[in-house]
């Protein structure tokens, strides 16, 4: 059996009065009393990293008795990945550079199995003991970091989803922007030619009040025509296939000022020529989305879109100069969250700066 440890490691070198005394043992005893009945994990240990004590906490945390403890070095039950980062700290702390350091750690149990720490280590001032000591205290986090651990999980799985449907809907969205353009987009076209045609016959055949309603109807179907052409296009760009992403941004620019009353002021700095179909995709449907924000929201016509390459990063920024909003608040819109969501997909973020009153930026950014 190895020896107890010695407490007189940390008295006083100084004679004491039998007051002292008396005062001093009643209050080791305490602290010796607290230690077994605490539920925190406390070590001793000299300067290399050996046990000199550990409290009952301890123990059961690593399945360890008080005997197979003692002498131990942390290292043997310490995670060698954490061990990397615990040793600089421990060396500094030895070397009275630092007086303690706290991190959460993954201790090896007797059995093999695993648990995590949060440990707060300090050096024992030397100046009143025969030689310099660190105490550690463990509180056993494992569940907190089971919790955690789920948490990520699920939140990964949760972001998996939203990345799917997002690109389910964007698959749709081109499947249905396709047979509108050339399905029920074409069928109208011809339909807008048979009636002008009959409106044409008619008035040869001189019936003049049913030709009227032809070329009325004519009109009708051409209106229809234009807006399942318009329509198609918002949810299948073709200029964004085979123009890239500037003239897209152009045109949806163009077609939203001419459309909405509203004045969008459009620049585009120099962009990257290999952007992937995915990402320009991305960023389109971002600044779509913003514009209609813009729209739908702002009490503004003025709005200033701006795209290009800065710092290794693609920035598409969207002002407007309109009521403004707190971001903070929880908004019951998926707009923002969408968009958030879509460019974190290719590891990009989206910052919105806004404030009543003072309008809104929103600035999309993706490394390139
Ligand atoms: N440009 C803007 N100006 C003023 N308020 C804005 C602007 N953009 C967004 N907001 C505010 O932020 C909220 C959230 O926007 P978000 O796009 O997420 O949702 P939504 O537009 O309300 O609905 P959805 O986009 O789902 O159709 C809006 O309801 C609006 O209050
Ligand atoms: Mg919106």
């Amino acid at each position: 059996m190895k020896a107890p440890i010695d407490w007189a490691h940390t008295r006083s070198p100084v004679p004491e009065t039998k007051e002292a005394q008396a005062e001093r043992i009643k209050s080791e005893k305490f602290f010796q009393a607290l230690c077994q009945e605490t539920s925190i994990g406390i070590a001793l240990e000299d300067l290399e990293g050996h046990i000199l004590f550990a409290n009952p906490a301890l123990c059961s945390m690593l399945g360890y008795t008080t005997e197979e403890l003692r002498d131990m070095s942390c290292s043997a039950f310490s995670h060698p990945e954490d061990q990397k980062q615990e040793g600089p700290l421990f060396h500094q702390l030895c070397a009275g550079l630092i007086d303690h350091y706290k991190l959460d750690k993954r201790f090896i149990r007797k059995g093999g199995s695993q648990i995590w720490g949060h440990v707060s280590i300090s050096l024992l001032d030397a100046r009143y003991r025969t030689a310099p000591l660190v105490i550690g205290m463990v509180q056993d986090i494992s569940e907190k970091k089971a919790t955690e651990e789920q948490l990520r999980t699920s939140e990964r799985s949760l972001r998996d989803v939203a990345s799917r449907l997002m690109q389910a809907q964007e698959i749709e969205r081109q499947r249905i922007g396709r047979e509108l353009h050339d399905d029920i987009g074409q069928r109208f076209a011809l339909l807008t030619i048979q009636l002008e045609r009959l409106h044409q016959d008619l008035l040869k055949a001189r019936q003049e009040a049913h030709s009227w309603t032809a070329l009325r109807l004519c009109k009708s179907a051409e209106e229809l025509a234009t807006d399942i052409h318009e329509l198609s296009h918002e949810l299948h760009s073709s200029k964004l296939r085979h123009l890239g992403l500037p003239a897209a941004l152009k045109e949806l620019a163009r077609k939203t000022s001419s459309q909405q009353d509203l004045r969008v002021d459009f620049h585009a700095g120099p962009l990257p020529k290999n952007l992937s179909p995915e990402l320009a995709m991305c960023l389109f449907r971002v600044g779509q989305e913003a514009l209609c924000n813009v729209i739908k929201h702002s009490q503004t016509r003025n709005v200033e879109m701006d795209v290009t390459r800065t710092n290794g990063r693609i920035v598409l920024k969207i002002k407007d100069f309109g009521i403004g909003f707190e971001p903070e608040v929880s908004a019951s819109g998926i707009g923002l969250s969408t968009m958030r969501e879509r460019l974190r997909m290719f590891g990009g973020n989206l910052l919105v700066n806004s404030s009543p009153g003072k309008g809104t930026e929103i600035i999309a950014e993706v490394r390139h």
